[in-house]
């Protein structure tokens, strides 16, 4: 295996992550080892400083490139109360997948203006509820959703039409979402239909198209050929020009050592040059990203309960695959650090497994650690996209917290759950 170095290792954590002199890790200014006592672990560590940078990057760079354009965050990403304020605070809009994203959205102060409604299986009550919060635009992806929408609305919507662009990237099968044969959206023959039909009904104002063709893509290509993709389709059938043209999310991050995605500029240069020249000018460019705005900032801290060694060498966790989903799900990897001991030449290879009832919740095999004992503390970075969604009580697993740490201060914005949480649904 490659001899890696403990610089190599904190360059995946937010930017600013160091060690003390005696090795502690130190993330946005705290402690990782005072955090895990205050806290408990596992624990979900935001460096919330440098979300607000990562916010703020992608809508200069946007405005910058596209005047007027508007970053929207995929909330399913993230999707807790503080990070919707957060949002909010920084003048982005949310994507909201669903009448609970909705009601968290609302809660976390986000203008529902600047909400987009998206789902492929959106109920009356989900469309009822956005249409009645003011949602800004929904995201039309089955006929259904039109039928819905023309018995239900009672005062004007904007709607966009998602359309499936045929335009895959590279990246898991599980989260491609662009091909001809993905459950998202309509082929162009049936979003014509659906906008024609929409921009037919007295209430409904058509304001453009959608598409989001995957997730995790690591290079910038893929997207401005989707923009081509879709102004040939659009021309195709003679629908245009739009007010609006929301390109979606999918800008990979960088997970690992060899990861090497297309950095915000290089993907905001190639979106914004297919945009002007294949998109009408005038029109609004919305972007959705979710997993690029929030992976980086969040790392998680797991305290170490067995090291076993029998075939493999095992050091295994108070956490994995009901905090991480996207190892067994997908097969992610992530790197891992010690805590409070820098990596160096005497490391060895392990697999860091979770505590879970399943072969398959192995959170980092092959992992390089230093010497790692009963009680020492691990961190895992760049957890910030969907690990907190995809959070389950898988073996009685009590959700973990999620703690904002900035220049050396900290708070907790969801606590832990309890065991009476556990059972707080139980009527019998
Ligand atoms: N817009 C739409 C319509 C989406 O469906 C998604 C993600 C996004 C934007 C944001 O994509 P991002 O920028 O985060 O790549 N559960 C998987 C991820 C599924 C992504 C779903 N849609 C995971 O754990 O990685």
């Amino acid at each position: 295996m490659q001899m890696r170095t403990d610089a190599d290792l904190l360059s995946l954590f937010a930017p600013g992550t160091g060690r003390d002199d005696d090795g502690g890790l130190r993330i946005a200014g705290c402690r990782v080892d005072d955090l895990a006592a205050t806290y408990g672990t596992p624990l979900l560590l935001v460096d919330e400083g440098h979300l607000r940078a990562t916010v703020r990057a992608w809508q200069a760079g946007l405005e910058v490139r596209l005047p007027g354009a508007r970053v929207t965050f995929a909330s399913k990403a993230f999707p807790c109360t503080a990070i919707y304020r957060l949002m909010a605070e920084e003048g982005v809009g949310v994507d909201v997948a669903g009448g609970g994203e909705l009601a968290q959205a609302i809660a976390g102060g986000v203008d529902p203006a600047r909400m987009i409604l998206h789902g492929n299986a959106k109920s009356d009550a989900e469309i009822g509820a956005a249409h009645a919060a003011g949602v800004g635009l929904v995201v039309i992806d089955n006929l259904d959703d039109l039928d819905r929408l023309e018995r239900l609305v009672v005062h004007e919507q904007g709607v966009l039409v998602r359309i499936t662009p045929g335009v895959e990237g590279d990246t898991h099968a599980s989260i491609s979402t662009g091909g001809l044969d993905a459950k998202f959206g309509l082929p162009i023959d049936q979003a014509a239909v659906a906008l024609r039909r929409a921009a037919a009904h007295p209430l409904l104002r058509v304001d453009g198209v959608h598409i989001h063709i995957g997730s995790q893509i690591l290079e910038a290509a893929p997207f401005a050929a989707s923009v081509r993709t879709l102004a040939d389709l659009l021309a195709g059938e003679e629908l245009g020009p739009f007010a609006v043209y929301d390109l979606g999310g999918g800008l990979g991050v960088r997970y690992t050592y060899d990861d090497a995605p297309a950095g915000l500029d290089a993907y905001l240069d190639a979106l914004a040059d297919a945009a002007r020249t294949l998109l009408p000018s005038g029109a609004r460019v919305l972007l959705e990203p979710g997993r690029a705005l929030v992976a980086r900032s969040a790392a998680t801290i797991y305290r170490v309960v067995t090291h076993k060694r029998t075939g493999r060498d095992f050091v295994a966790i108070d956490g994995g695959m009901a905090d991480n989903l996207e190892v067994a799900l997908f097969g992610q990897r992530f790197e891992v650090a010690h805590a409070t001991r820098p990596l160096a030449a005497d490391a060895t290879v392990c697999d860091v497994v979770g505590r879970h009832c399943e072969s398959g919740d192995r959170l980092v095999e092959d992992a390089l650690l230093p010497e790692t004992l009963v009680g020492d503390l691990l961190a895992v970075p760049v957890t910030g996209a969907y690990c907190f969604t995809m959070a389950n009580n898988y073996n009685g697993a009590l959700r973990l917290p999620v703690v904002f740490a900035r220049d050396g201060e900290h708070r907790a914005v969801v606590r832990r759950e309890t065991h009476a949480d556990l059972m707080a649904r139980d009527l019998a």
